[in-house]
């Protein structure tokens, strides 16, 4: 039996999770490392503290920028994009 309950997307793509996951440990239990790009190069970011400091883990959640991957829970149904730069 599966572990997870919930689904939400990244990037259009369906992700499963288990309740209170954050959205950056979701996605890395599903592989995914880029959750960010920076404003110049587009150079790829993700979880690197894990505790709200760094900032290196944005993303758009439900049209919402600048969110913390690493210390947001994850919802089911959860609209989830990578982040250019400071904007969506
Ligand atoms: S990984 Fe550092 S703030 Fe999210």
């Amino acid at each position: 039996m599966s572990q997870f309950d919930i689904q939400f997307t990244f990037n259009g793509e369906t992700i499963s999770a288990i309740s209170g996951q954050s959205v950056g440990a979701a996605l890395l239990a599903a592989k995914q490392r880029t959750l960010r790009k920076t404003r110049f190069n587009q150079k790829g970011r993700g979880v690197f503290c894990g505790i709200g400091v760094c900032f290196d883990c944005l993303v758009v959640i439900d049209g919402a920028s600048n969110q913390r991957a690493c210390i947001t829970e994850v919802i089911s149904g959860m609209k989830v994009q990578t982040q250019v730069g400071t904007n969506a």
